[in-house]
């Protein structure tokens, strides 16, 4: 049988080569380098092609695409979100995902990206706290300790220069692991028993809980003046993590403004309600942060360009690494009009 052209050969990064390229190039150093890519297509935003995500829902949970192009190269993410599955042993989210040669459409990654998912949610929470925090932040309040919680804060240590976490979730166990995780990697933990103990003190808030519901995990009267707070869980519609309050207190920074109208702590506000989108306060067309009394809030869901900056990243990274396998993806008849004589002659 005739053997794949090198054209049908598409790059696989699977999970397991994907935990190798992380520790090759080093967790906080991916992190870093994946914020500032991450960066460099907030800055060029306008050049994208956008659309809110494509949502399939159902009672339990959501499957959603994600796509999004640069004109040179495409990208889309296939991910869900369920929160019941941890119950029953399985992640709440799991992805993968593709990039794509647009002059060609032919693919040229094809990536797992549940780990990727938590390393971009990561770089992205770090950039937009880098951009948006009071200069000094040290202290970050970390709600919500599961499968997201040590990518934040090792992403907000390694970009940000945070060096305490104060860590709660409603399982004392989820907050177990997550403080014995971070142990030994130069970052003072703290175990807390509420929410309210948990922000005391702190510069910058991460909430990362997951629940198909609408959640008040900070209240107006919990939120001191100057905190930055990054409230990713609240992704979906229906499923938000602050009461309407502090959004309303605070000057709320999103990604796309169309799926976050949807989708995140925006759902709950009038539609009149104001907010900056963050690729302006990036490329220095809109202000972030007014004073250091404000409160900052970035209300991320997630959107297309953050996993294409992933893709693109791990594509560049991979090149001269054993760190993926190439698919036999894309059947290339050497006449591209002969795919039928080419299924024939390999019987
Ligand atoms: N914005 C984004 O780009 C993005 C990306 C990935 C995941 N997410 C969302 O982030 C959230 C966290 O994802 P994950 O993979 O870590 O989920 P996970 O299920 O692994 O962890 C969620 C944790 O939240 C805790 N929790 C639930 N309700 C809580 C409450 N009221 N107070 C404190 N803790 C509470 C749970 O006990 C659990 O430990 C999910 O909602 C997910 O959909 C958002």
């Amino acid at each position: 049988m005739n053997q794949p052209s090198h054209l049908a050969l598409v790059p696989f990064v699977s999970v397991e080569n994907m935990m190798k390229l992380v520790h090759h190039v080093g967790l906080e150093t991916f992190l870093k380098e994946l914020a500032a890519e991450v960066e460099t297509d907030f800055k060029r935003w306008p050049i994208f092609d956008k659309a809110p995500r494509v949502p399939s829902h159902s009672d339990v949970g959501v499957i959603e695409l994600m796509p999004t192009s640069d004109g040179e190269l495409y990208g889309f993410k296939y991910v869900n979100g369920h929160p019941k599955n941890m119950k029953e042993g399985l992640q709440t989210v799991t992805g993968f995902g593709l990039l794509a040669n647009v002059n060609t459409g032919y693919p040229v990654l094809f990536s797992e990206m549940t780990v990727l998912t938590a390393l971009r949610t990561a770089a992205t929470s770090a950039m937009a706290t880098k951009h948006l925090a009071r200069p000094n932040s040290k202290t970050l309040a970390m709600i919500g300790n599961g499968a997201q919680s040590e990518f934040q804060t090792i992403a907000l240590k390694a970009v940000c220069g945070i060096d305490t976490v104060r860590l709660y979730d409603i399982d004392p166990a989820a907050t177990a692991k997550c403080a014995s995780n971070l142990a030994g990697r130069g970052i003072t933990v703290i175990q807390c028993k509420s929410p309210e103990e948990a922000i005391e003190g702190a510069d910058v808030i991460t909430t990362a809980t997951a629940d198909k519901e609408m959640q008040t995990i900070l209240t107006d009267n919990m939120v001191g003046n100057g905190v930055h707070i990054n409230a990713i869980g609240g992704d979906c519609p229906g499923k938000t993590e602050l009461h309407s309050d502090i959004v309303a207190r605070a000057s709320m920074f999103v990604e796309y403004p169309e799926q976050t109208r949807i989708e995140g702590e925006l759902q709950q506000m009038p539609l009149d309600h104001p907010f900056t989108e963050l690729w302006e306060v990036i490329n220095g067309k809109a202000t972030g942060r007014k004073d250091a009394a404000e409160i900052t809030l970035f209300d991320g869901v997630g959107f297309a360009i953050e996993d294409f900056s992933a893709l693109r990243y791990v594509h560049d990274k991979i090149k001269g690494t054993e760190f993926f396998k190439n698919l036999d993806m894309i059947a290339d008849p050497d006449d591209p009009r002969d795919l039928f004589g080419m299924v024939m002659r390999a019987k």
